[in-house]
């Protein structure tokens, strides 16, 4: 996908600082080569300095695959910092847990295994960044489950609101399953209005999210 215009996002990329750690190779061709939707190197990079730019060092991803999105929260918040990863998939989590030690990046990793919003719900306190990378017909419940629970000054970060994939496309409302285009719709509505916060979509990859709690 290349929201930006044909040559746009390999430009971006090629100016992208160069990060040839090993692990991160490894992980970019787990997720090439399996196919997973993990959010690749130009979201991650920005989401590493989203989450500087705000000092983070209490992240809470909702949806993190094998940690490719994680391994970036982790470089941003340093080892004394928290990254709280989610997924439902035991496979995900041997996988995160063996690619971010192996990187050095474990240091501010937990691991929740099942419901994204179950866990979330369990885990008490305020977060700098809460990431959203889960099902799209979960974007709406995310929102407002995460929107009291960001600092004022922290982000709210979600991926794929302008597209994921073929199953969803927020620009003609097409979506492989009934009413997921409508979801993810009416999440990006309902932060927009939100007096709390100021948001706005980079049309990076799929479309991210982000809104920052102003009071
Ligand atoms: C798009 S992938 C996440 C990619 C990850 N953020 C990254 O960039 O590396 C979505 C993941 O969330 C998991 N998932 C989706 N909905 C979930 C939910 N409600 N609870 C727990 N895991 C969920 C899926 O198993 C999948 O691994």
């Amino acid at each position: 996908v290349d929201l930006l215009g044909p040559g746009v996002e390999d430009y971006l990329r090629e100016v992208l600082p160069p990060i040839e750690d090993p692990v991160l190779l490894e992980m970019e061709a787990h997720a090439q080569e399996t196919g997973f939707p993990a959010v690749g190197r130009l979201v991650g990079n920005a989401l590493e300095i989203l989450a500087r730019a705000v000092g983070a060092s209490r992240v809470f991803e909702l949806g993190s695959g094998f940690g490719y999105s994680a391994y970036w929260f982790s470089r941003a918040v340093g080892p004394g910092g928290e990254v709280h990863l989610t997924d439902r998939d035991p496979a995900n989590q041997r996988l995160a847990g063996d690619f971010l030690g192996r990187a050095g990046l474990d240091g501010p990793i937990q691991f929740h295994l099942g419901d994204a919003l179950e866990a979330f719900e369990s885990e008490q306190g305020e977060f700098d960044v809460v990431f959203c990378d889960i099902d799209k017909a979960d974007y709406p419940r995310a929102w407002s489950m995460a929107r009291d629970r960001i600092r004022v000054g922290g982000l709210y970060i979600c991926d794929n609101v302008i597209k994921a994939g073929g199953s969803v496309n927020v620009i003609t409302m097409e979506s492989e399953r009934p009413g997921l285009a409508e979801a993810v719709r009416a999440h990006n509505e309902a932060v927009r209005e939100d007096p709390d916060y100021l948001s706005m979509i980079l049309p990076i990859r799929e479309g991210d999210l982000v809104a920052l709690r102003v009071r």
